[in-house]
């Protein structure tokens, strides 16, 4: 069991149930597009943890240039041995970690700057956010894009509050076969007076047991007109709000419109877009 709780098995785990790169990927390329009449290039992922976006971006084009930056070493490690691993020799030549925090690590001026699964959040003030997105707003080029995601919705201000979803099992680099397992989100705490939240990550994997507690987040939860005028603020020319539909199941459809104006619904994954 506990060969279980190692941060190899944590961190294979988290990227089969939260991230979804190609979505991401093909989102940004199509705002930048569409904004830019040009493909974007470079990328910079902001708290990029195990790399596996920066990583996948390298990976699509021989043109893309991608630089990582996260202040865990172990985490970046993970992601050197796992999914760095995985590019060839030249594509990992166009591949840049740093380990550093992402309010003031330098990198050279790039296309597009991602900020995903809500990991801005850990900026509690708004004097800190602000500065953030002002570091963000000076990696870009002129033609630059911010993309972050954020989440919503009344069951997102409902403390103690669970969220299970079953997730395709996947074999580990190692070999070991984890079957269908259950990824459980808890949001443990929210404050209504400042959005302060606390939430964690469960796993429930079919013969290996729980895994309680597997990531811990303690974050303010923003909103969205307090995003996209803190953007502005930091000098982004624009700001947009980019919302999915439901499809039979009551699942995210996954395509994500421009809006204007929505219905609060239990819960929305947003992206947030902020131009250059
Ligand atoms: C929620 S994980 C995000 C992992 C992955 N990029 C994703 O999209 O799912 C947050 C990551 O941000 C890193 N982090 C938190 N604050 C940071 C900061 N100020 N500068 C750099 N990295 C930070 C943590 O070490 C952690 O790896």
């Amino acid at each position: 069991m506990a060969k279980q709780k190692t941060a190899l098995d944590l961190h294979g785990l988290y990227e089969a149930s939260v991230q979804n790169v190609d979505t991401d990927l093909d989102f940004a390329k199509r705002i930048y597009l569409k904004h830019f009449k040009q493909k974007p290039r470079t990328l910079r992922e902001d708290f990029c943890g195990t790399a596996k976006l920066a990583c996948n971006w390298v990976a699509r084009n021989k043109q893309h240039e991608a630089w990582g930056i996260d202040f865990h070493q172990p985490t970046l490690n993970w992601g050197i041995k796992y999914n760095v691993a995985e590019l060839s020799a030249e594509q990992a030549q166009r591949l840049h970690l740093v380990c550093g925090d992402v309010l003031n690590s330098q990198t050279p001026k790039v296309d597009l700057a991602l900020a995903l699964n809500f990991s801005f959040c850990v900026f509690k003030q708004r004097d800190m956010l602000k500065q953030y997105f002002k570091a963000v707003a000076k990696s870009l080029n002129p033609k630059g894009l911010f993309v972050m995601d954020i989440y919503g919705g009344t069951e997102s201000v409902t403390a103690k509050n669970d969220d299970v979803r079953e997730i395709p099992g996947f074999t580990t680099p190692e070999g070991i076969k984890i079957s269908d397992f259950n990824y459980i989100w808890e949001q443990a705490e929210y404050n209504p007076i400042n959005h302060h939240t606390t939430c964690h990550i469960h796993f429930k994997v079919p013969g290996h047991g729980s895994i309680n507690k597997a990531f811990t987040y303690d974050w303010r939860l923003w909103t969205l007109p307090e995003i996209q005028e803190i953007l502005i603020e930091a000098g982004f020319s624009k700001a947009e709000v980019y919302l999915h539909d439901f499809d039979d199941e009551g699942e995210s459809d996954e395509i994500f419109r421009l809006r204007k104006t929505y219905e609060n619904v239990q819960g929305w994954v947003a992206y947030v877009v902020g131009v250059k």
